[in-house]
C-alpha cells in the first residue's frame, strides 16, 4: 500500500524473527524495525516525500532476499504530471502466455517506469492460495514487485481461499485518497489528476442500496479530479467465455441474478451519474472496448446505437467539461494476460474484439488520455484517445 507520504512493504520469512527495513532519498538514510517476532511481515514507512523515489532494502536473517535496485515511490498529486498505468486482467497462470504480455508491456514502456500497476483480479489460479500467489504471482513478477506496489480487485479464483487480504493491504480511510470506505474490499486511489475506484464486484453485495453502492455515491460526489476510472473483475458487458446476457454467468449470493447483471443494473448507472471516464474488467479471458456509451442497462438485443452510443468515433472521442453528467463511459474487458478464452465476441456495444493475449497501459496526461492493448507479440492491437476539453466542436 502507498499514500503520498507513507509506504508499507510486507513480505514472509521461513522463520519467526523480527525484520528491518533500510531507505534512503538522496543521501540520507534510515531504518525501521518491527516491534514483534513474527513470520508475516509488515512495515510501514511514514513522513515521507510526495511523489519521490526511495531506495530501499529488507532486512529478514531467514530469507535470502535480493535487495539490488529495489526502491519505492510514493503517490503524487501533481495535476499535470504524465502518468503511466499497467492493467492487467486475469493474469493468475504461469507460463508462456503470461511471459510474453509482460515481456510486451516492458518493451512498449522503454525503460520508462510504470506510475501505478492495476491487477484485475485472478491473480493466481485456481484458488489464489498463498502457494499459488508465490508460483503465479511473487515469482514471474519479481522485478518488477521490487519497485511498484500492485493495487488489486479480488476476483472469483483469489476469493476461493483466505490469502488476498494477507497479501495485500488496502485503504480502510481514504488514505491514498477518497472517502473512507471502512473496508479493504472497495476504495478509492487517486494519482496526480486520476480517481481511480478499486471495486468487489466478488463478495460484496452488488444492490443499489448496498454498501459499496452507497459508499460509491458519496466518494464519487466529493470526487474533483479530472479523470474518473472503475475498476472491478467482472464486467458489465461481455461476448468472450463468460456472456453478459446470461443472468446466470457469476452466480452471486447476493441476488437471483448473476454478477454481471447486477453490475449492469445496479453500479452502472452510479458510474453514469457520476460521469466516470472508463470502466476496465476482467474475468473474460480476451479483449472487448466499447465506443463512449451510455444508459445501456438490459441484454445485448436491447443495444440501440442511436440511444446508447454517445460517440460513434473508432479510436477518438472528447468529453466537453461543461455537459455533466452523462458525456459517457468506455468500456474495455482486458482478462487475458495470462490466457485466452473462446468467445463469440458479438456484443453490439463492444465492436473492438479480439481473442488474443496482452493488457493495457493507459498513459494519462492532463488533457487527454490514451489507452492501448498490447498484445503478446507487443503490437498495439487498439487504441483510443479520450480528450476532455471545454469545447470539443475542433475535434
Ligand atoms: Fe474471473
Amino acid at each position: 500500500m502507498q499514500t503520498t507520504n507513507s509506504i508499507m512493504i510486507k513480505w514472509q520469512s521461513p522463520q519467526v524473527e523480527r525484520g528491518c527495513v533500510q531507505y534512503s532519498l538522496n543521501s540520507s538514510q534510515k531504518k525501521v524495525c518491527e516491534d514483534k517476532e513474527s513470520r508475516y511481515h509488515s512495515i510501514s514507512i511514514k513522513n515521507l516525500e510526495e511523489g519521490r523515489t526511495y531506495s530501499y532494502n529488507v532486512q529478514s536473517k531467514s530469507l535470502e532476499i535480493d535487495n539490488m535496485h529495489r526502491s519505492f515511490t510514493t503517490l503524487n498529486s501533481d495535476l499535470n504530471k504524465t502518468q503511466n498505468i499497467w492493467i492487467m486482467g486475469d493474469s493468475g497462470e504461469l507460463g508462456k502466455g503470461q511471459k510474453e504480455v509482460y515481456t510486451a508491456m516492458q518493451i512498449y514502456m522503454q525503460g520508462k517506469s510504470l506510475d501505478l500497476w492495476i491487477l484485475l483480479g485472478d491473480n493466481a489460479y485456481s484458488s489464489g492460495s498463498q502457494k499459488q500467489y508465490n508460483t503465479s504471482f511473487f515469482e514471474p513478477y519479481k522485478d518488477l514487485l521490487k519497485t511498484t506496489v500492485p493495487w488489486a480487485v479480488i476476483g472469483n479464483h483469489d476469493a476461493r481461499r483466505w490469502a488476498f487480504y494477507d497479501i495485500f493491504d488496502f485503504p480502510l480511510q481514504g488514505e491514498s485518497g477518497g472517502i473512507s470506505s471502512g473496508t479493504e474490499k472497495f476504495y478509492a486511489l487517486e494519482q496526480g489528476n486520476i480517481h481511480i475506484l478499486m471495486l468487489d464486484s466478488e463478495t460484496t453485495d452488488l444492490s443499489k442500496d448496498g454498501e459499496m453502492a452507497q459508499w460509491l455515491q458519496k466518494d464519487l460526489k466529493a470526487n474533483t479530479k479530472k479523470w474518473t476510472i472503475a475498476i472491478l473483475h467482472h464486467p458489465p458487458y461481455t461476448d468472450g467465455g463468460h456472456s453478459s446476457d446470461d443472468p446466470f454467468d457469476s452466480h452471486s449470493r447476493f441476488s437471483l441474478n448473476g454478477k454481471l447483471f447486477s453490475i449492469r443494473e445496479n453500479i452502472v448507472p452510479i458510474l453514469e451519474k457520476y460521469d466516470v471516464d472508463l470502466v476496465y474488467s476482467g474475468h473474460s479471458h480476451v479483449y472487448e472496448r466499447s465506443k463512449l456509451i451510455h444508459k445501456h442497462y438490459g441484454t445485448s438485443d436491447s443495444f440501440d446505437i442511436n440511444k446508447h452510443i454517445v460517440q460513434d468515433n473508432e479510436k477518438k472521442y472528447c468529453k466537453s467539461l461543461d455537459s455533466k453528467p452523462f458525456g459517457g463511459t468506455i468500456y474495455t474487458v482486458t482478462g487475458s494476460a495470462a490466457k485466452l478464452d473462446h468467445g463469440a465476441l458479438s456484443h453490439p456495444a463492444l465492436p473492438f474484439a479480439y481473442e488474443k493475449l496482452g493488457s493495457v497501459i493507459l498513459r494519462v496526461q492532463s488533457h487527454s488520455l490514451t489507452s492501448s492493448f498490447i498484445n503478446n507479440e507487443g503490437l498495439v492491437q487498439d487504441q483510443f484517445i479520450l480528450y476532455k476539453k471545454k469545447d470539443c466542436s475542433s475535434l
